[in-house]
């Protein structure tokens, strides 16, 4: 029982591997997120699983799914991103693969990843943003995750931030994650191409193409001087800061850890972030104030934490001997 598969179910990306209890992932695979068919998203679950059981000794499966995972872990009850309504996910893999299957939601097993692994090592909370397709939150208190009493704590994206504001996937105006999320700087990056405005036309250079523009090639402009993509980076760092000041007033943490493809930008990233939080944290200046860092395992996290969750589930359902 050393070897588990993980599985990150985003919004836009699936990401699989072999991982073995320390952390490792030795065996990895990856593929688009059919987003419209709940029965393929299975399917390549099932396919995956069975590829790597071909060639390594896996005892369990781990799914972290971008969505609602109700209290019993069994189902995945509404995703913003995804298809996916009242899903009953573990049954259906359980039955398709005949192993033990642990599902959580994505950032919640990104959370313990870097609680056991990574940024969190030797701390004894972590709260985590994912700033990805949407944002995503994870908790862990006193060393253990923290999914509230309907399985759904931690939906930071969904607080909202800005009355009447931008309409968000899960039907809310407004949500945290219209603004702070891979998804803004895609739609900006976007627009600027329609536009054909010069920060357009350098993406477009950038990506061997107009049509092929992502929120992704962001921050490699960023990083080579552009000022309007360092601008762009730094709005959503901001906006980040904020909300993160928001969570501090509900949660009081010592460390928030900022993970997501979006945290690739790092210091233009972080820097506004930790400036918008010391300008927005209420009572400021007579409080201490949380350390805000860059999570450690990278695009991986979801995917391992999920398969180490799966492994130390399933031996806790085995009898003991
Ligand atoms: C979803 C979360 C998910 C996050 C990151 C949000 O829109 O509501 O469940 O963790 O995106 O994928
Ligand atoms: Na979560
Ligand atoms: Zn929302």
């Amino acid at each position: 029982d050393r070897l588990a598969v993980g599985i990150d179910i985003g919004g836009t990306k699936i990401a699989a591997g072999v991982v073995d209890e320390d952390g490792r992932v030795i065996a990895r695979t990856r593929r688009e997120t059919p987003t419209t068919e709940p029965e393929a998203v299975l399917d390549a679950i099932v396919e995956i699983t069975a590829e790597f059981r071909a060639e390594l000794p896996v005892k369990a499966v781990g799914i972290g799914a971008a969505g609602f995972v109700d209290a019993s872990q069994s189902t995945v009850l509404f995703a913003p991103h995804l298809a996916w309504r009242h899903e009953p996910l573990r049954d259906r893999v359980a039955r398709r693969t005949m192993l033990p299957v642990m599902v959580d939601n994505d950032a919640n097993t990104s959370g313990w990843a870097e609680w056991r692994f990574g940024a969190a090592q030797n701390e004894p909370d972590l709260v985590l943003i994912t700033l990805g397709t949407g944002i995503g939150g994870a908790l862990v208190i006193d060393g253990l995750p923290y999914r509230g009493h309907f399985g759904i704590a931690g939906e930071f994206g969904h607080m909202q931030v800005v009355p009447g504001g931008n309409a968000c996937e899960c039907g809310n105006l407004g949500c945290w994650e219209q603004y702070a999320s891979g998804r803004v700087l895609g739609r900006r990056a976007a627009a600027a191409v329609a536009e054909g405005s010069p920060i357009g036309r350098r993406l477009a250079e950038a990506a061997g193409g107009p049509e092929r523009v992502e929120g992704a090639h962001v921050t490699p402009l960023a990083e080579s001087g552009d000022e309007e993509a360092i601008a762009w980076i730094a709005e959503v760092g901001d906006w980040l800061g904020v909300g993160m000041a928001n969570l501090a007033a509900a949660l009081d943490p010592g460390l928030f850890v900022v993970g997501g493809g979006v945290s690739d930008a790092r210091e233009m990233l972080l820097g506004p972030a930790r400036e918008a939080y010391s300008r927005t944290l209420t009572g400021r200046g007579y409080r201490s104030e949380a350390r805000i860092v860059r999570a450690h395992l990278g695009p991986e996290a979801g995917l391992i934490g999920a398969a180490d969750m799966a492994r130390l589930t399933a031996r806790r359902r085995r009898p003991a001997n």
